[in-house]
């Protein structure tokens, strides 16, 4: 009986030691202070994504934080349940890159009522007051620099022309892409509207460039839809202004079987893998190289400043408007990257390996 007595309270002092354990265990893994930081990217299947959480969740762990990191296979609800769970699981701090910039309001009305400070990471949170602060690269400059990559390789303020040219930019719930884009008409429409530059399809405005999705299949079926009804008798295409590297592929792939002329100047964005082996064969021009590396420490300042009660490092006050007001933002600098300088940017900077791009 005695024995029994024994046991049971030992039994009993175990199993509030292991639930003490497993408490305190739980509140000690949450990081620096308690701390947990939510970081909710929109897809794997996008190379960028992956690298842009990796690095995010590497250097927030290195900084002592714990790290709730989700992917939302591009699908909005998905995104919005991940982001509720965040909130109720106790993260101090959100960092969205999102899927749609409009769909994300009434979560983060969630998030506001809690106190738990926003950060838009890459892509704009429109239309929500929820956002703190927003970091990105300096986007009208990326369409801007593949603008002008294609005036100056068509020569278009020497060469007699016209020159043929199409357009196929983002996702239109992608605020960035109206940046992108806007960046590479205000380059590009001048000659267009005198006539060195033609867009034969006809397709000029953003709602009829845009990609849903930013998928390649989506640029692919456009782009193959253009070739046999506007250059299937041999008109030659010079250039496809292309906002992005994944829009840059489905637009090669269409190149490939529809096309037998000259080929176009290609534009792109992002340095993913594929586009530099194809700009190593001559299948893409250039593309811009964004170092998400930068991208994630300039966002895990910005996290370690709010949760420190300190100001965060913005350099833009003044571009970023999401419909509720400007939102205190950080640019990071885009950089031009073709054949002639990736070696440079993409490898002596450790982004690659010589291996992942042969
Ligand atoms: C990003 C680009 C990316 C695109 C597609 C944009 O918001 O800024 O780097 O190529 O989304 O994922």
């Amino acid at each position: 009986m005695k024995k029994k007595l024994l046991s049971l309270i030992m039994a009993t002092t175990m199993l509030f030691a292991g639930l003490f354990t497993a408490c305190s265990g739980s509140s000690g893994d949450s990081g620096k202070g308690g701390k947990k930081v939510g970081v909710s990217m929109p897809t794997k299947d996008l190379q960028r994504w992956n690298q842009d959480g990796d690095n995010m969740k590497k250097q927030l762990e290195a900084a002592g934080y714990e790290v709730d990191l989700q992917y939302a296979s591009n699908d909005i609800n998905t995104q919005v349940s991940q982001i509720e769970n965040m909130i109720n699981n106790g993260c101090s701090v959100l960092v969205i890159a999102s899927i749609d910039g409009e769909s994300l309001g009434t979560v983060l009305q969630q998030a506001k009522e809690k106190n738990i400070p926003v950060i838009a990471y890459d892509r704009l949170i429109m239309n929500s007051d929820a956002v703190t602060y927003y970091a990105t690269f300096d986007n009208y400059k990326v369409g801007k620099f593949q603008g002008e990559y294609i005036r100056d390789q068509l020569d278009l303020e020497n060469a007699a022309g016209p020159f043929n040219i199409e357009l196929v930019t983002g996702d239109p719930g992608d605020n960035n892409a109206r940046f992108f884009f806007k960046g590479a008409m205000d380059v590009l429409q001048p000659y267009i509207d005198s006539g060195k530059l033609v867009v034969v399809s006809g397709q000029t405005s953003f709602e009829e460039v845009a990609t849903a999705g930013w998928a390649s299949d989506a640029a692919q079926a456009r782009m193959e839809a253009i070739l046999s009804g506007n250059y299937a008798d041999g008109t030659q295409l010079d250039a496809v202004m292309c906002s992005n590297d994944s829009t840059a592929f489905g637009v090669a792939n269409a190149l490939a079987s529809n096309y037998t002329g000259k080929y176009p100047i290609i534009t792109g964005q992002d340095c993913d893998i594929a586009n530099v082996k194809n700009i190593l064969a001559d299948k893409q021009s250039m593309s811009i190289f964004k170092d998400t590396r930068d991208l994630a420490s300039k966002v895990v300042e910005m996290v370690q400043a709010i949760l420190e009660g300190k100001e965060a490092p913005v350099n833009d006050k003044e571009t970023y408007d999401n419909g509720k007001g400007i939102v205190p933002s950080y640019l990071c600098e885009p950089k031009f990257a073709d054949k002639n300088n990736y070696k440079e940017l993409l490898i002596d900077s450790g982004y690659y390996t010589e291996d992942q791009l042969a």
